[in-house]
């Protein structure tokens, strides 16, 4: 049997990088998919490589960072499938707007924070709902292995994903009665298109990876374990993902 067979999983930021790969994995094991993502163009053509191997997805377009865009995103999944099983937050990322809390360009703190951290927690907010009516559901965060780890450069980011981190904590204490699983990916350096363009061999978590970074397939085959029942008894868990960068 498929492991996400008679899933339905919402994922943000479906359309590149992270997202994408894990929408096609978890399709490929059975899972419908809802892919979310503020480029519709993106999201669709993802849609249509799942419907073309044979799955079933819906393409919604929607900034994570708006209440009435998530709710649409809620909307739609539900209407086209019935229940949400899964919560993938993949939209967001960092950007070289970024820098030392001194440095920083500081409306990048503040769309970082939009996106990242305030995006997660409302569709969280707005998925967990679901999740209890239709008894239980596992929620995948991300966050980053800057908020696990020291590092320097990038302290929006690293700011909003800590916030992610501690706040998948707090979800996974909360709703655990419900048969709600919340955990977080903590990812190192994962060459997708959008970081393959500006990550330079010096950034320091680069540099302490033993293993070399990641591929997106590398990140969505854990968020595949987190979604299956396979991890049944994993809640509240911080995954690192990093080549072994967090061993020192
Ligand atoms: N790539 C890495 O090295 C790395 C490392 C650690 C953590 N992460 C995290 O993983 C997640 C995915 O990163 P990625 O590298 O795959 O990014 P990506 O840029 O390849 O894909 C992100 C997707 O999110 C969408 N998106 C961005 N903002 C959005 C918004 N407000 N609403 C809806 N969709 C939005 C984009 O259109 C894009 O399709 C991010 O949270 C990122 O911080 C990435």
């Amino acid at each position: 049997m498929a492991r996400l067979e008679g899933k339905t999983a919402l994922i943000t930021g479906g359309g590149n990088g992270i997202g994408k790969a894990a929408a096609i994995r978890f399709a490929a094991e059975g899972s419908q998919i809802i892919v979310a993502d503020f480029n519709l163009d993106a999201g669709e053509d993802v849609a249509q490589e799942i419907r073309r191997l044979g799955g079933e997805a819906k393409a919604v377009s929607g900034d994570v960072g708006d209440e009435s865009s998530v709710r649409q995103m809620v909307d739609v999944g539900i209407a086209a499938f019935g229940k949400i099983d899964v919560l993938l937050n993949s939209a967001g990322g960092g950007s070289t707007r970024d820098g030392a809390v001194t440095d920083l360009e500081l409306d990048e703190f503040w769309r970082t924070i939009r996106v990242d951290l305030y995006g997660t927690l409302l569709c969280c907010r707005m998925v967990i709902p679901e999740m209890v009516k239709s008894g239980g559901g596992s929620i995948i965060n991300i966050s980053s292995l800057r908020a696990v780890i020291g590092t320097q450069g990038a302290d929006a980011y690293t700011a909003s994903k800590g916030g992610v981190l501690a706040m998948t904590r707090a979800i996974a204490m909360q709703w655990a009665e419900n048969g709600i699983r919340a955990n977080v990916m903590a990812p190192g350096v994962v060459l997708t298109e959008r970081v393959s363009a500006f990550i330079k061999k010096d950034n320091p978590v680069y540099q302490k990876s033993l293993l070399g970074p990641s591929d997106p397939i590398d990140v969505a085959n854990l968020a595949l374990y987190l979604a299956s029942d396979e991890s049944r008894k994993v809640t509240g868990a911080v995954m690192r993902l990093d080549g072994g960068a967090s061993i020192y």
